[in-house]
């Protein structure tokens, strides 16, 4: 959701302005996302860098994640969105994980969408934690090393049982992976656009996801007739 802080320094705004609009845009867009079908949306929150942001900007975005779970969890419920966050939830202010467990539990029969929510996220964290908890397993013989492959560590992963992004989108002109879901884009289709996030709109993603319906996907292989 990049370019929240960006878009509100354009208008004069304090950054978490930005971060306010950030969270209507994304609302449009799971509305979107209900009526398309889309079975997964994966956004990205909170990252385990954004740490060494002033501990202001930290605190409002703890807050407006609070808040949105305050306001909104009722709705998300009734329209049949799972929540699911992905990171390390242990760092998170208390109050934080006490919403956001909350969001699980009452969500977690819902199959309509669902919503991961990248929280105190890292990809290299991500894998690292699986390479741990696979090294303790071997340590007491639960697994010999030669069963270790792909999928093993796949069910090690925040995102196991999940499927693998096929469309990744970035905004505001940024063209970095960010840490972000470093082992499940291997083969992910990636959009990019200079439009800031609170400027977002269903009609950018609907463009995405039509030029992502044109692309070849081919994961290495050769183009089927
Ligand atoms: C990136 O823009 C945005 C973030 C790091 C935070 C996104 C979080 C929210 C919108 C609120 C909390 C989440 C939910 C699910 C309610 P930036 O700050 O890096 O903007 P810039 O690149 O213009 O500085």
């Amino acid at each position: 959701m990049d370019g929240n802080g960006r878009w509100a320094s354009q208008r004069g705004l304090p950054r978490v302005m930005g971060h306010r609009a950030g969270v209507e845009a994304l609302r449009k867009i799971i509305e979107v996302s209900l009526d398309i079908r889309l079975k997964y949306l994966t956004i990205y929150a909170f990252s385990t860098e954004n740490w060494k942001r002033p501990t202001n900007e930290v605190k409002a975005l703890m807050g407006l994640l609070v808040e949105y779970i305050e306001r909104e969890l009722v709705d998300l419920h009734q329209k049949g969105i799972k929540i699911k966050p992905i990171g390390d939830l242990t760092a998170l202010p208390p109050k934080v994980l006490v919403k956001v467990e909350e969001a699980v539990k009452r969500t977690k029969q819902n199959q309509k969408l669902v919503l991961q929510i990248a929280l105190n996220y890292g990809g290299r964290k991500e894998i690292l934690n699986a390479v741990q908890k696979i090294a303790q397993q071997v340590a007491i013989r639960e697994i010999a090393p030669t069963e270790i492959n792909e999928a093993l560590i796949t069910e090690y992963l925040y995102t196991k049982g999940i499927p693998e992004p096929d469309l990744l989108i970035r905004t505001a002109g940024e063209l970095r992976l960010s840490n972000f879901l470093l082992w499940q884009t291997a083969y992910t289709e990636f959009w990019f656009t200079d439009v800031f996030w609170p400027e977002f709109t269903p009609e950018h993603f609907s463009q995405a996801i039509k030029d992502y319906a044109q692309r070849q996907r081919r994961f290495g292989g050769l183009q089927e007739n």
